[in-house]
C-alpha cells in the first residue's frame, strides 16, 4: 500500500477513532522509545506545548503507561497500596471527555465537551490526564495520594519515552468552582476525588 494510502486510512481512522462513544484505542506501544535511564535523566516538567492532537497511538500508550493493565488478574503498570487500583484516568481532548477503560485499552466518551479550560492551571497543553481516585475503594487517603505519585510518573517518563512533554498540575484544584464544574460535567461520585491533572503534548 502507497504512503499516501496509508496516510489518508491513518487521517480517516483519526477522525473514526475519535467520533464514535467508546473509541477502541490501538495497542500501546511496549517496546522502544527512549531507555529509561535516559528517560530519567531527560524529564523534566514542560510548559510550552504545540496545541496539535496527540495521535490515538501516544495517547494509548500514554494511558497504558499511566495506569494501564500489565498482566492477569488487572495487574497494572503502577503500583497501588494494597493492590486496590483505586484510580480512574480520564483524557481532556479537544472534541470531548473520555474516561479510561484499561480493560479494553478504550475510550468511553462521558461528555462531549471541550473542558481542558478547566484543568490546565498555568499550563496551556492539547491533552490532560486527570488522575481520580475513589476514596472509599482506596486503602485510605494517605495512600490514595502516594498512588498518584506512581500514576504521575509514569505518565512523565512515558512521555519523555516518546519524545512528548508532561507536567503534573496540582495548582488548578486551587480554583473550586472549576473543580466543582469538573465533578459534574465526569459525572462523579461524592467518593471521588481529582486528585490530579497532567498535561501532555508535543513540546513547541
Ligand atoms: C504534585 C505536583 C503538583 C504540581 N503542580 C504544578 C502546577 O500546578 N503547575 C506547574 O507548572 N507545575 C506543577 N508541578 C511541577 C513542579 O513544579 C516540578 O516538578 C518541579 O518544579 C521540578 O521540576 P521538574 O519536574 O522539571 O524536575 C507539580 C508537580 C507535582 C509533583
Amino acid at each position: 500500500m502507497s504512503k499516501s494510502v496509508l496516510s489518508v486510512l491513518a487521517a480517516v481512522f483519526a477522525v473514526c477513532a475519535f467520533s464514535a462513544e467508546t473509541i477502541k484505542l490501538p495497542p500501546p506501544q511496549k517496546e522502544g522509545g527512549t531507555p529509561l535511564f535516559a528517560a530519567l535523566a531527560q524529564r523534566r516538567s514542560m510548559r510550552s506545548y504545540a496545541m496539535e492532537q496527540l495521535s490515538a497511538q501516544e495517547l494509548s500508550t500514554l494511558l497504558w503507561a499511566g495506569f494501564g493493565v500489565s498482566g492477569a488478574g488487572d495487574r497494572r503498570t503502577a503500583p497501588t497500596a494494597v493492590n486496590r487500583r483505586e484510580y480512574t484516568l480520564y483524557a481532556l481532548l479537544a472534541d470531548g471527555t473520555y474516561k479510561y477503560l484499561p480493560q479494553d485499552n478504550a475510550l468511553e466518551k462521558v461528555c462531549a465537551e471541550d473542558l481542558r479550560g478547566l484543568a490546565g492551571g498555568n499550563v496551556k497543553a492539547p491533552v490532560y490526564i486527570l488522575l481520580v481516585a475513589d476514596l472509599k475503594r482506596a486503602a485510605n487517603a494517605e495512600y490514595a495520594a502516594i498512588d498518584a505519585g506512581y500514576i504521575s510518573q509514569n505518565l512523565y517518563l512515558a512521555a519523555t519515552a516518546l519524545k512528548l512533554g508532561s507536567c503534573a498540575l496540582g495548582g488548578f484544584r486551587r480554583n473550586e468552582m472549576d473543580m466543582t464544574t469538573l465533578r459534574t460535567k465526569l459525572k462523579l461520585a461524592d467518593d471521588q476525588k481529582i486528585m490530579l491533572s497532567q498535561a501532555a503534548g508535543k513540546i513547541k
